[in-house]
């Protein structure tokens, strides 16, 4: 099966280097339609193919994922720009009213950082957690997901992918030797293992605290099937970002969030291992699938694994690790014979907007890539 990892693998960074000059200076929709991503569209003030969005990162993630695979310098270059591009926007202040800085500039900057020592990466990377460090809430101790802070409509609100970011935060503390970062961390993956986990083991993908008073009020969906049902993509994200923020902050609650997501998740798969849209579907159902969760939980079982404290559980989730980025291989566009500048088709962005529904999309591109390095190369080191 390793030659299959291995051709997948090579297949990714083979269109990852076709891909450079297309996504040099415009970036690319977050998905793709009908297989091919279009340019990024004109929105919210931003010209057509500008850096904005949640998504712009896993470009430059990409190349640098194939940089380290292969030493060629073409995508060290192309990702190097890309960070430039990340620095003017987080000086300028450009599409910063979001948690999702996290994702943005672990890949962008603190990547670079990590693999060339730039300064100038570094400075990005910490303008950029101070950033997110301005949606922390009082009394709360929740990091807001999404809009303005003084939106009653998302204030209050928390999101399960959250996790995600918070290694940039782990990071600024590191670097900085300033804890108010690594406090909230802390605090905010606390609240999260308390309330974003249903007895049942299912995630909520949102959440919402009381801005005021700090009470835990209730939980939503966004891009899940109901309220009440378990969002493929939230679970993979519970299962990968309780698993790091275990390791950052040695919160034993946390392992125990990882391994109930990851439980779920795995007795919730169809025959082919792939992930439907909702856990709540699975074979039989006519709904699409989600080949984005599945990447992210391969990524995330794999870490889960690596930190797991007991053995028996350690081997069952890395072998599931293993299984689930050999069934995703299936969803490549070589896997399946067609043409696309994605490296995997078959995500679901938003089922409830009709937005991105069974196409490529750039962080289903990346987590892929990442879940083939980690599996075929055990001591890569990670960028979260
Ligand atoms: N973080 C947004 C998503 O997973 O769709």
């Amino acid at each position: 099966m390793s030659d299959v990892l291995k051709k997948a693998l090579a297949d990714a960074i083979d269109t990852t280097r076709r891909n450079i000059p297309a996504f040099a200076d415009r970036y690319p929709d977050d998905t793709t339609v009908n297989n091919w991503y279009p340019p990024r569209p004109a929105r919210d003030g931003f010209p057509q193919g500008a850096n904005e969005g949640w998504t712009t990162s896993f470009i430059p993630g990409c190349q640098w994922l194939a940089w380290e695979m292969t030493g060629d310098n073409a995508f060290r270059q192309a990702a190097q720009a890309h960070a430039k591009d990340f620095a003017r926007r987080v000086h300028k202040g450009e599409g910063l009213a979001t948690h999702d800085l996290g994702f943005l500039y672990t890949l962008s900057s603190v990547t670079p950082w990590r693999l060339t020592g730039s300064q100038e990466d570094k400075n990005a990377a910490l303008a950029a957690a101070d950033a997110l460090m301005v949606r922390f809430l009082e009394p709360a101790g929740i990091i807001q997901a999404w809009g303005d802070l003084v939106d009653p409509a998302e204030r209050g609100r928390t999101i399960i992918d959250s996790l995600m970011n918070m290694p940039l935060l782990t990071w600024a503390s590191q670097q900085t030797g300033d804890q108010k970062y690594a406090d909230a961390v802390r605090r905010h993956t606390a609240q999260l293992a308390q309330h974003i986990i249903r007895a049942d083991n299912t995630t909520f993908h949102t959440f919402w605290w009381d801005p005021s008073t700090g009470e835990p009020l209730k939980g939503t969906t966004a891009q899940g099937y109901a309220d009440d049902s378990c969002w493929a993509r939230g679970q993979a994200w519970g299962i990968y970002g309780f698993a790091l923020n275990y390791e950052a902050t040695g919160n034993p609650d946390l392992l125990v969030a990882a391994r109930r997501c990851a439980d779920y998740f795995l007795a919730h798969l169809p025959a082919d291992g792939v992930p439907f849209w909702d856990l709540v579907f699975n074979d039989g159902d006519d709904q699409p699938r989600d080949s984005s969760s599945a990447a992210i939980a391969a990524c995330g079982l794999h870490q889960l694994a690596s930190l797991e404290t007991d053995p028996r559980l350690a081997d069952r989730y890395r072998a599931a690790g293993q299984a689930m980025i050999e069934a995703v291989t299936a969803y490549s566009p070589q896997g399946e014979g067609v043409e696309s500048d994605a490296l995997l088709l078959h995500s679901v962005y938003n089922l409830n907007k009709n937005e991105g529904v069974d196409e490529g999309s750039l962080w289903g591109d990346y987590f892929y890539m990442e879940a083939l390095v980690r599996h075929l190369n055990p001591r890569w080191k990670r960028y979260w």
